[in-house]
């Protein structure tokens, strides 16, 4: 599955199917991780059965069924851009497990936070998970309820910014697409993109809880799809690719 394709597929699953994850799928979902954690200087890490964090009344507001495998999403505290990193490279594991025909969801409110999942290394925090698992090929009736609430924000509008008179290139409508594709904290959306004679800013236009999470998801859909690299940080810099 082509990384566009990817992008277009993904839609948070809630509901997922009581079998576990394939071996093959696991094993390659864990050597993503591996690497992600050495290259952002994260710890990733799968948990099999987190049922228990989601199970029970009130915990997770009744949204989710079914939740069994976990991607947890921690690293160390200090880093001070341990939110924007996990959501960047989180994003790219949401986008394996699609391409392995997983439904994802990152849970950063409906699960139990105080489920103690997994003992954390001395200075590590666990900011939030991606629940992943099989789905059924349709939305279940509360999926489609959930999705009908979810979505009805209007999507992208307002978060483009050109100066008028510039013609956009191709590479940032590519990039701008895939960000609106992204998901977000609550479908917030909370970051605005501009170009200006071939530089582009993405910001936040809000710091609400996991709004740096969402910045480094949207950064991570920027750049497959129009190549390049951020800087890391609110309007971190955009890179262009060397000959492109
Ligand atoms: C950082 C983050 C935290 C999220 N936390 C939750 C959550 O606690 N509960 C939930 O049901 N969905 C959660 N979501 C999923 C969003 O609600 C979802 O991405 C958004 O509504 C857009 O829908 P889509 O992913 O289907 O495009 C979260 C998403 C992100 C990016």
């Amino acid at each position: 599955m082509e990384v566009w394709e990817q992008i277009e597929c993904r839609v948070s699953r809630r509901s997922y199917l009581p079998d576990s994850v394939p071996p093959e799928a696991r094993t390659r979902l864990e050597a993503r991780m591996a690497q992600l954690n050495q290259d952002y200087g994260l710890s990733f890490a799968w948990l099999e059965d987190g049922a228990a964090a989601f199970d029970g009344f009130g915990k997770s507001y009744g949204m989710f069924r079914g939740v069994r495998s976990l991607i947890l999403c921690k690293g160390p505290a200090a880093d001070p851009d341990l939110e924007e990193k996990l959501g960047y490279a989180g994003e790219l594991l949401v986008l394996e497990a699609t391409a392995l025909d997983l439904g994802t969801c990152w849970v950063g409110w409906s699960y139990d936070r105080k489920c103690p999942l997994v003992p954390l290394d001395a200075g590590e925090r666990l900011a939030l998970v991606i629940a992943v698992g099989l789905v059924p090929a349709d939305f279940t009736r509360r999926e489609q309820f959930l999705l009908g609430v979810l979505h009805r924000r209007e999507r992208g509008r307002g978060a483009i910014q050109a100066p008028s008179g510039e013609t956009l290139p191709d590479w940032f409508v590519r990039g701008v697409s895939a960000v609106l594709r992204a998901p977000s904290a609550r479908n917030r959306r909370p970051w605005r993109i501009a170009y200006h004679d071939g530089s582009v800013r993405l910001t936040l236009t809000e710091r609400k809880a996991f709004a740096l999470v969402d910045l480094g998801i949207a950064k991570a859909h920027f750049v497959l799809a129009a190549g390049g690299q951020f800087d890391w940080g609110d309007g971190g810099t955009y890179t262009r690719d060397a000959g492109e």
